[in-house]
């Protein structure tokens, strides 16, 4: 039988309607559902589209559509948008009834009755050998009908977790997002194969919705090769599984793009133009792009640019992966006793997965310890089943996917894990991967537009006892569609934590009690009344030495932070003519924000984007100044009582560190317990020319009875494991040994004859780059002092190094002298702190090629070397450098 030629009872039904001023049969006179198919494939799913029209639609224009009120409105009563709660939306099996569909309206639904759908007509036009335009009998009586299961995703899905972070451009959706119907139509490749597009002139396929939005109609397009390839399955449709579209859904016809974001599938489909260009509609530039993630929404909103640049179009979805049981709130006993068997209760951790451009998604791991290690669940793609039979039907046409090799369907995931184990877990966390070896991302990829967010998805697990004393584990989702449910995100958000790097679980959160913190957005970093507007030119160009730094898009003066900068005046000087925005916001209070407005000169009119001249290095060399790197802690050594050697290995074995002698470099991490970012200047020990790895030695200042916080940075080294990794960045410092002896300070190049070293505990390291650099130097002629001050004996670092430099290089070049607080009974050299005296009898006399290093706590430095220098007859302001 020739399908194409038969009346197709779909159809039928708009014709036998025409007497009745009626629309889609599924609302006035509800069909539950369509016509059934085979046992063998996934079958239809109830449609329980109500009958009346919901209250929240009566002052809408669209108060003649029966909606589902189950379903969660994302903005507002009008226009309709909205997604089904996602445990109704995963109970409800492969195929999603359309009463439970999520719907994305950008205005009002255009307003078709059964007559009007009869006399709908498309015309296809443009550059094509034969312009037409059919109705829907036409089309189904001139091409093959034929039916699909098709996923469509809105771009948007999962955008509530952006918005958390922050507020992007668009709205909040959950991750029901999504839904799969068996959509019926005919190929569009057949409709272009009939109207013939000229060869090499027509390259887009433009389609025009039926919609009237303030901007035009909305359209979007496709390139020709792709809407031309039967293997891509663009449909025209009228039917959603087996019954005529929804309004909502595009009646009486609409495009399906399987494997692309839902924005493709335009609805009420009007016309088709084969053009030379894309489509000119207002949405297809303004709508459905991935913009790079610098770009703050006032900008992009501002800049047009951004939105006509083809790079950030999306087309096809990007892997991913949802938990959906347990749900959100949901409760599960633990029940730990062994049944008969010797075997403990499981619990099937359930879930969807999807990808984009017909990929399959090819593993779903699902981590139970925060992404340390991952293990795979099982796959289902209840897809699979329309492959394994060949169906001819006449109300859905065809059904073939025999041949088919593209996935367009969502798939279901499952994870068994014991009750014990589940009891012990702080999140559970799941991330997909796809045939083209895409994974989901552990990080967020936050834009101004928020779409496409696809980071692993992680459910926080909280474990409670009841009111009859039963152990009960309490789950929570990162966001809810539903406004007023919370989720982790926001929840950790209040609490002040970075809920871009969450952290589960209470394990050491009550270390350091947390203030709770201000979002970036919620403090105003602009001064009232600063309208100078500023060059690229202009803020390149200014003195280092008055350093000037971008943040978000405003230019503030550094200056007055070279002297109080906490993190010291180099953190300025660092960024001194760069972005600094992210810096910024990782380390900085509310505190720290609300004074940065003072210091706010004004705007950069060019933005300084990511793409920009940042220092590109080749691959020997590590530290960038203007980009944080990854190191992996490697080893750990105790050295004493409180300090350790952190071995950090560099990303490749052979790479050099590339920072010079006397310059630091920043080190950051993010406390495990608190959460909170933390960054301190470090000199390290390894050797000058070390390959490969960075050696640091920390003294640790833990929490104790006597210092209840502890050293914030020294702890969270403290609770590095093997195999954490902390970011680098540098070098920075105004000082350099360019050796063999010059000393290049402050930008001044000095030949130096004399250098006395005065460190006090663990500032021995930047003074021991210097002295190695000096004394391993054959044709260096500098002579060295230096004094190294300590409580006691146990607490001189580095001491068996500076012995036996001082064993090699002692005579005439080197005097070594130590002094302790505590001495033991036979010291030979001093006891007590350091004072006039003691610097007198160890450091060289002043003179004009004479230097002074100093590296220790404040108080030694203010109260003992500079009045003990300048008694001496040192210029501190020329000859002491303070590290
Ligand atoms: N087509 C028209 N004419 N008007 C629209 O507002 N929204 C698009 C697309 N097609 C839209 C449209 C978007 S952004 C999405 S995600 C899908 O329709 C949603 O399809 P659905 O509402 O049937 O789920």
């Amino acid at each position: 039988m020739s399908l194409a030629h038969s009346p197709n009872p779909i159809y039928q039904k708009f014709q036998d309607s025409l007497s009745k001023p009626s629309y889609p049969a599924s609302l006035n006179a509800p069909e539950r559902n369509g016509p059934q198919l085979p046992q063998c494939f996934p079958q239809l799913p109830i449609n329980a589209t109500p009958t009346k029209v919901a209250e929240q639609d009566l002052e809408t224009p669209d108060n003649w559509i029966n909606r589902n009120p189950e379903l969660v409105r994302l903005t507002g009563k009008h226009p309709f948008n909205s997604e089904p709660r996602l445990g109704a939306l995963f109970e409800s099996g492969f195929l999603t009834p359309a009463h439970l569909h999520f719907v994305r309206n950008h205005g009002a639904v255009p307003q078709v009755n059964y007559e009007m759908a009869a006399n709908w007509t498309i015309r296809v036009h443009g550059l094509v050998e034969r312009e037409v335009t059919f109705t829907l009998q036409e089309l189904q009586e001139k091409f093959p009908v034929v039916s699909l299961p098709v996923t469509l995703v809105c771009a948007g899905n999962r955008r509530r977790e952006q918005n958390a972070v922050q507020k992007t451009l668009g709205f909040s959706w959950g991750a029901a997002g999504v839904s799969t119907a068996l959509w019926t139509g005919v190929y569009l490749a057949d409709v272009l194969d009939y109207v013939r597009p000229l060869r090499r002139q027509a390259k887009y396929v433009v389609f025009d919705g039926g919609d009237n939005l303030p901007n035009g109609p909305y359209g979007t397009s496709q390139r020709l090769s792709w809407a031309s390839n039967k293997d891509k399955g663009m449909l025209i449709s009228w039917a959603m599984n087996g019954l005529p579209l929804e309004p909502d859904h595009g009646f009486p016809v609409r495009v399906i793009v399987p494997g692309q974001i839902g924005g493709r599938s335009v609805k009420w489909l009007k016309r088709i133009e084969i053009s030379d260009r894309e489509s000119q509609h207002h949405l297809h530039f303004w709508d459905n792009k991935l913009l790079p993630t610098h770009l703050m929404p006032d900008q992009a909103r501002a800049e047009k640019h951004w939105w006509y640049d083809p790079r950030y179009l999306i087309n096809d979805l990007n892997v991913n992966s949802v938990i959906a049981k347990p749900d959100h709130n949901e409760k599960l006993y633990i029940n730990r006793t062994p049944d008969e068997n010797g075997i403990i209760a499981s619990y099937p951790i359930r879930g969807y997965a999807y990808s984009g451009g017909g990929r399959r998604v090819t593993r779903v791991e699902v981590s139970l310890d925060q992404g340390e290690t991952w293990t795979l669940g099982n796959i289902e793609y209840p897809e699979d089943k329309f492959r394994e039979m060949r169906h001819q039907d006449p109300f859905y046409g065809t059904l073939d996917a025999t041949e088919r090799d593209t996935s367009f369907c969502w798939c279901f995931w499952t994870f068994d894990v014991s009750h014990d184990a589940l009891a012990s877990c702080d999140a559970l966390m799941v991330r997909a991967m796809d045939e083209g070896l895409a994974l989901q991302p552990r990080d967020m990829y936050w834009h101004a537009l928020g779409m496409m967010n696809n980071w692993w998805f992680r459910v926080a697990v909280h474990r409670t006892v009841d009111d009859d004393g039963k152990f009960v584990l309490q789950f929570e989702h990162p966001t809810l569609a539903e406004t007023g449910h919370a989720g982790w995100m926001e929840r950790m958000k209040v609490a002040g934590e970075d809920i871009t790097k969450p952290v589960f679980g209470e394990k050491g959160r009550d270390l350091a009690p947390r203030a709770p913190k201000q979002g970036s957005d919620e403090v105003c970093l602009t001064k009232p009344g600063i309208s100078r507007k500023i060059t690229l030119e202009e803020f390149k160009a200014q003195d280092r030495q008055q350093p000037w730094f971008v943040v978000n898009g405003e230019v503030y003066d550094g200056t007055p932070f070279l002297e109080d900068h906490p993190g010291g005046g180099d953190s300025m000087l660092l960024v001194a003519g760069e972005d600094a925005s992210e810096d910024f916001f990782a380390i900085h209070s509310a505190e720290g924000k609300q004074k940065l407005a003072e210091h706010h000169i004004g705007t950069l009119v060019t933005s300084l984007t990511k793409e920009e001249p940042i220092t590109t290095q080749s691959d020997e060399i590590f530290l960038e100044r203007s980009r944080w790197k990854e190191v992996k802690l490697c080893t750990i050594k105790q050295i004493n009582h409180d300090s350790y050697l952190y071995r950090f290995a560099l990303p490749k074995r052979d790479q050099l560190l590339g920072l010079p002698v006397g310059q630091h470099v920043f080190v950051r991490l993010r406390r495990q317990d608190t959460g909170e970012m933390v960054q301190r200047a470090y000199t390290p020990v390894s050797q000058q020319g070390t390959a490969g790895f960075i050696d640091f030695l920390i003294k640790l200042y833990l929490p104790s009875a006597l210092m209840p916080i502890g050293g914030k940075m020294t702890t969270g080294l403290h609770q590095l494991r093997i195999g954490d990794s902390v970011e680098l960045k540098g070098p920075l410092g105004s000082f350099m040994w360019d050796g063999p002896s010059i000393a290049l300070w402050k930008g001044i190049k000095r030949s130096i004859k004399e250098v006395g070293m005065i460190c006090g505990g663990s500032g021995i390291t930047p003074i021991l780059q210097v002295l190695r650099s000096i004394l391993q130097n054959a044709e260096s002629e500098t002579r060295v002092w230096v004094v190294s001050a300590n409580k006691t004996e146990q607490d001189i670092l580095c001491r068996e190094e500076l012995d036996l430099l001082f064993a090699l290089h002692g005579k005439g070049r080197f005097k070594l002298h130590y002094a302790l607080s505590v001495a033991p009974e036979e010291w030979p050299y001093s006891v007590g702190r350091i004072n006039d005296v003691l610097l007198s009898e160890h450091m060289p006399r002043h003179s004009e090629h004479g230097l002074i290093l100093a590296c220790g706590p404040d108080a030694m430095i203010t109260h003992a070397v500079k009045p003990g220098l300048q008694n001496m007859g040192w210029d501190i302001e020329k000859s002491l450098v303070v590290f």
